[in-house]
């Protein structure tokens, strides 16, 4: 396949669209791999690799081999929740590995943000080899690119996000989304079977919450991070217009807390929501009092460490809509 959408082709906007689309690159897949070919592929939970990974199931059936790192960095129940789509619903051959421990290990100390997004890169990089020289027989890759990664190649997952791969992995690439806008895949993914949650997952980070849990990761702050983050996104989840991208963040400072008459120190959580078009610019949400309020409440009430909840109303420039 060419890396040129032609102008005749249509926009994905239907499931009959969707199901024509499906079933030719059923073929193609299917042309491309040949009679016996197997294909492998890191399965990060995204939209894209989640919708691709559907796909080649759909394709080739058990010739597909997904590999999903759990890096300790995913969001509260995602790795689950691959596990349980995946493997239970639609039966693929699916490798779970636990690297967590060996993720955490390596991050111990590290407060330099780029040095910390290396590390993740490099560390996934190395898991993802090592399963790849497990198998035996594997020819080909299969990948997630879509159209704007295509365009921007240039773009924010070109330069930082994890998942990049060993360039000495000698595979030929398997990628029948690369034509595709983010929103086309989105259809495809809806007629492929794949949960909404799945489909319309708000973006997150290839380093995932190691950019949100800022300075040096410790993993009592991270899993501080990750329960408060759960409780941001169903609560702000509830907005009859939900922002482009809400979560919560937690800084490498502690404040003076009180509790049972007696003084302690704890982190802060930082309430974070942003409309985009594009991410290069953001505003700020205007989240509902009643709403921040329940957020602190159930922050300060049920995870451990924490003693303050803020918001953030920066918008970007001059803030990225990330923190780190
Ligand atoms: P910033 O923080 O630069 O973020 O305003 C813009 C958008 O990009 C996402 N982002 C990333 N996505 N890997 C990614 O795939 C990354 O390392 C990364 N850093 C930021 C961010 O969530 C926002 O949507």
């Amino acid at each position: 396949m060419a890396d040129v959408r032609p102008e005749t082709m249509e926009r994905i906007t239907t499931k009959e669209l969707a199901d024509k689309f499906i079933e030719e690159q059923v073929a193609a897949v299917r042309e491309q791999v040949g009679e016996d070919g197997k294909v492998l592929l890191a399965l990060s939970g995204g939209v894209d690799s989640s919708v691709v990974a559907a796909l080649l199931i759909k394709a080739i059936g058990d010739r597909l081999t997904c590999v999903h790192v759990n890096h300790g960095l995913l969001r509260k129940g995602e790795p689950e929740q691959v596990v349980k789509v995946f493997r239970e619903e639609l039966g693929a051959n699916l490798i779970y590995v636990d690297a967590v421990d060996r993720f955490l290990d390596q991050l111990a100390g590290v407060d330099e943000p780029e040095t910390k997004r290396k590390i993740i890169g490099k560390v996934f990089i190395d898991v993802f080899a090592e399963e790849a020289s497990k198998l035996e027989g594997i020819g080909f890759l299969g990948q997630g690119t879509i159209y704007p990664d295509i365009l921007e190649s240039d773009g924010v997952k070109a330069h930082h996000n994890v998942g990049g791969l060993p360039e000495d992995l000698q595979f030929e690439l398997v990628e029948p989304v690369k034509l595709l806008y983010k929103d086309e895949v989105r259809v495809v993914g809806t007629a492929l079977g794949l949960p909404d949650s799945m489909v319309y997952r708000q973006p997150f980070p290839g380093p995932g919450l190691g950019v949100r849990c800022t300075g040096a990761i410790t993993r009592d702050r991270l899993e501080a991070l990750r329960e408060a983050d759960a409780i941001v996104r169903e609560e702000i989840g509830k907005m009859e217009q939900t922002p482009w991208q809400y979560f919560a963040v937690i800084p490498d400072i502690q404040s003076t807390g009180i509790k049972d008459g007696k003084r302690y120190m704890g982190w802060p959580v930082i309430v974070r929501a942003i409309n985009t078009v594009d991410a290069v610019t953001a505003e700020s949400v205007e989240l509902p009092w009643d709403m921040l309020c329940r957020i602190r409440d159930r922050i300060i009430e049920t995870v451990p460490g924490v003693n303050r909840v803020m918001w953030d109303i920066s918008n970007k420039p001059t803030s990225t809509i990330e923190w780190e």
